[in-house]
């Protein structure tokens, strides 16, 4: 079967880039990506491209080349899935606010509703693809709700879970590591994994592009984040015991990872890894583990994010005590907002739980970032609901001004590993700001000597 119109439900941060990739890709499909949301859909279609709601680096130039072609972004749902051979699931799932799980199990109304959507619209034979990272088994609800809800017509469920790491998606998606496709063993389900495996063969060597059933798709989905969360927490782990000890963890990275076996990638030590992904799905895995009564493997999981949110605490808490044991009144200065850099998201960034710490204790807090908007940060603190949206407000202040963020406050932290901080004039800096002025390197970015020579009292992770 050739697909000729793929509808994708959900234009987000996965939605977004990936139907834009596959518009750009395969201009003889055409590739409509809808959502309830109209600012958002509004957005993607701006003239102007720097307005789109997503930033990636290379986006808007893939999108500028597709958009009107064969990329279309709009709110009319029903008539895209109408119209699709294909159609990809690209909702968010959060973790459940409420009830049985909550706090850990994904929330999937968004995805039940999508089915039912569908199943309520297709009159024609349709393959449903899986793209939001779902718990183990989300497939078979969903083909549950389309083959007892739907109009007789026949769905193939297929998983394709989403690899590619913000800050760096166009790139991950033109040149993926693998493509993972899970679907049924049977001839009908076949037929729907090789549909899409031809469409990414527009771009990707066949070589990389793996199939499996659907429950090893979803659950490599979570064990890969698992993998590379557990991975950070390790390295934050011992960038405690490095500054206890008078080691260095840079020097222990670059040691351990010129060891073939551990390899150089992911051993950053942070103030904690964020984003939409590995929080969740860790907490995802953690709550299959124990609905199966597998209570270690539980425990083991979890351990990755109670070590997590202890280096994103202990941040907070250093801040305080070399401050004099009081923030109260004192102003500091976040450098960055988003989970990290060259994205505009700010999903469980760590900057968030620091901020909120440090106005338990009276700091007045002034935020820069590049890519992230006043309405946001003022969002993601009230969202936490620790203190009125008044208090917030009064607490913190939004510049769009590096520098006059920095100046006359006590002390510098740096949350998101933005390149532009590293260009900054330090000395101009120093002379705005209070002293002795600090900096607190969440993300080991700058650089030591040069900020001690201009007489910063300066402090990063694990050294
Ligand atoms: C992740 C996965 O990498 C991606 O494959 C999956 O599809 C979605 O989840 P993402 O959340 O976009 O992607 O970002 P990622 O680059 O994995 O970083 C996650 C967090 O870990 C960030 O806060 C980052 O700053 C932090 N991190 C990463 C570190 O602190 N140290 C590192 O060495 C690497
Ligand atoms: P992700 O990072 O997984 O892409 P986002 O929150 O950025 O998550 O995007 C998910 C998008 O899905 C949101 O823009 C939201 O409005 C949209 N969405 C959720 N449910 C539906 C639905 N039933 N129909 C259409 N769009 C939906």
């Amino acid at each position: 079967m050739e697909v000729k119109t793929i509808c994708c439900i959900g234009a987000g941060y996965v939605g977004g880039p990936t139907m834009a990739v596959i518009a750009e890709k395969c201009p003889h499909i055409k590739v409509t990506v809808v959502d309830l949301n109209e600012k958002r859909i509004a957005a993607w279609n701006d003239e102007n491209l720097d307005n789109i709601p997503v930033y990636e680096p290379g986006l808007a130039a893939v999108v500028g080349a597709a958009r009107g072609r064969n990329l279309f972004f709009s709110t009319e749902v029903d008539k895209a899935i109408d119209e699709a051979d294909m159609i990809f699931i690209s909702v968010n799932t959060p973790t459940k606010t409420y009830g049985v799980g909550k706090g850990m199990a994904a929330d999937l109304k968004y995805i039940e509703l999508c089915a039912r959507q569908i199943a309520r619209v297709a009159k024609t034979d349709k393959i449903v693809v899986e793209k939001s990272t779902l718990p183990v088994r989300t497939a078979s609800a969903i083909k549950d709700i389309l083959d007892h809800t739907g109009n007789g017509v026949n769905f193939q469920i297929l998983s394709n879970p989403e690899f590619l790491a913000e800050g760096t998606a166009v790139a991950d998606l033109h040149n993926p590591d693998r493509v993972l496709i899970g679907g049924d063993t049977t001839p009908e389900g076949q037929k729907a994994i090789q549909a899409l495996a031809d469409i990414y063969a527009n771009w990707v060597s066949k070589d990389r592009i793996l199939t499996t059933n659907v429950w090893s798709s979803e659950l490599s989905k979570l064990t890969a984040n698992a993998f590379l969360a557990q991975r950070v927490s390790s390295i934050n782990a011992m960038s405690e015991l490095c500054e206890k000890t008078g080691a260095d963890v840079n020097e222990v990275a670059k040691a351990i990872g010129m060891d073939s076996r551990i390899g150089p990638k992911f051993l950053k030590s942070s103030v904690g890894f964020g984003g939409s992904c590995f929080q969740k799905d860790i907490l995802n895995l953690v709550y299959i583990a124990k609905s199966y009564g597998l209570n270690e493997v539980a425990d083991y999981w979890e351990q990755v994010i109670i070590m997590n949110d202890h280096q994103k605490r202990r941040f907070a808490k250093n801040i305080i005590s070399t401050l004099y044991n009081t923030v109260s009144g004192k102003k500091i200065t976040f450098l960055g907002w988003a989970f990290k850099k060259d994205t505009n998201d700010t999903r469980e960034s760590a900057a968030i739980y620091v901020a909120d710490d440090l106005l338990s204790e009276q700091a007045h807090i002034a935020v820069y970032d590049p890519k992230v908007e006043e309405e946001q940060v003022y969002a993601d603190l009230n969202y936490l609901e620790t203190r009125s949206e008044q208090e917030n407000k009064s607490g913190v202040a939004v510049h769009t001004n590096p520098y006059e963020a920095c100046k006359d406050s006590h002390a510098i932290a740096v949350l998101t590993e933005w390149d532009e901080f590293k260009t900054y004039d330090w000395q101009k800096i120093y002379d705005s700001m209070l002293k002795p002025a600090f900096v607190f390197d969440g993300r080991n970015l700058l650089d030591k000597n040069q900020l001690e020579k201009i007489g910063f009292v300066y402090q990063s992770i694990g050294s």
